[in-house]
């Protein structure tokens, strides 16, 4: 019998009560200590947690006190640079939120203060956990449809949900809606395709949301939909198509990996549908071979987040990478890589020219 992880959880809002809904079913694992900066926020966590776990409103408190074995970062993205300096004095496993930072040049800052760093650092990238995805991967990788040439991501879905204190609502809190949300498609990409990205071309803009909301006399400024294409050092290209305005499409996320002999797809439904299957399907070019399954997600686990069960198996492969001394399955560097692809697909659109990734120096 090994003994629980002990989660220190830094943040509660949507995401951090996430993460705790997701802890609470697991066996080995449970959270004893929370700091939110905020007094809703830790209210509202209370219910979710025993009577027995330390709340802060200070993150120095919770850090001299010492009572975790990991802690979950899910503050607003601009904290992050700073709460990651301070947490790396407690010398625990630390799973981080995404985006890692908001710019490249932040995330470049935090890898040079964390070289030395002997526990996990793991980025959270839920979307690789999602299981139609990583039944997606696994396939692709198994050259099920011979050599990967073309990965394509739609997501459309509803607006940007209210914040705590609206921080999303600006690109320079957020890193802007490629980085801020998108970094899970690009480090899928970057997954999926087993390669590094050399140069990004992407059209966008914020054509219908949020135009109508002022805070502080200011407009917010992030972009509701875009079509960002990503080329990949060995010729496979990577296709996003994201549309924030959709609320009522029949998938949220349509992922579609096509082979010189065949393609595979998969239909992510969205949490809201209350949908537990989605279906993956491969097609193969010879003789019409088709076949279909479908993925469930145990209705317990779906009902735990937002992700179609992601969380929940993130958490899974984190907390084995800690009790077998493992390495990170999302590493710093795919933080940071993901959180470059975004910026580069801003600043295309902003500059309209191909970004080349070399410009990030990376
Ligand atoms: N993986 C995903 O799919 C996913 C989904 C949603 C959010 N996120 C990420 O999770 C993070 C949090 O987002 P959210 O949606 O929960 O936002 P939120 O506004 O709902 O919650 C953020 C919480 O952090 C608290 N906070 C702010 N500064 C703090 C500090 N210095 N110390 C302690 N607490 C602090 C706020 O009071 C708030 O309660 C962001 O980085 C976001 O990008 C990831």
């Amino acid at each position: 019998m090994t003994n629980k992880i002990k989660y220190g959880v830094i943040g509660t809002g949507v995401m951090g009560q996430e993460h705790i809904q997701n802890i609470n079913i697991i066996e080995n694992a449970e959270v004893l200590a929370i700091c939110d900066t905020n007094e809703n926020s830790r209210n509202q966590t209370k219910s979710l947690v025993k009577n027995s776990t330390k709340f802060y409103n200070d993150l120095n408190e919770l850090i001299s006190n010492n009572i975790a074995d990991a802690y979950i970062i899910a503050t607003p993205n601009f904290t992050h640079l700073n709460v990651l300096e301070r947490i790396l004095k407690t010398n625990k496993h630390l799973l981080i939120e995404k985006p890692l930072c908001t710019t490249t040049e932040d995330c470049k800052k935090f890898e040079v203060m964390s070289k030395n760093y002997s526990k996990i650092i793991w980025t959270g990238m839920e979307y690789r956990y999602m299981p139609p995805v990583q039944q997606l991967i696994k396939e692709v990788h198994n050259n099920v449809i011979g050599k990967i040439k073309m990965l394509s991501i739609r997501e459309h879905r509803f607006p940007f949900l209210h914040k705590v204190d609206d921080w999303n609502r600006f690109a320079v809190n957020t890193g802007g809606t490629l980085v801020e949300k998108c970094c899970h498609f690009f480090d899928l990409m970057r997954l999926v395709i087993q390669s590094e990205p050399t140069k990004v071309y992407a059209s966008g803009n914020q054509d219908v949301n949020h135009l109508e909301e002022k805070y502080d006399g200011k407009t917010p400024d992030i972009i509701d939909n875009a079509f960002v294409i990503v080329d990949f050092e060995n010729g496979v290209r990577g296709m996003l198509d994201l549309c924030m305005f959709a609320e009522n499409s029949k998938y949220q996320e349509e992922i579609v990996a096509v082979g010189d002999i065949g393609k595979i797809e998969t239909f992510v439904p969205s949490s809201a549908s209350g949908k537990d299957s989605s279906e993956v399907r491969i097609s193969l070019r010879k003789n019409n071979i088709t076949e279909s399954n479908e993925v469930k997600v145990d209705k317990e686990i779906l009902a735990a987040g937002h992700h179609h069960g992601s969380t929940y198996f993130e958490h899974l492969a984190f907390i084995d990478a800690i009790q077998k001394n493992k390495k990170p399955e999302v590493s710093l560097k795919d933080g940071l890589m993901s959180v470059a692809i975004g910026e580069a697909a801003e600043s295309s659109i902003k500059e309209n020219r191909v970004v080349f990734m070399e410009e990030f120096k990376l």
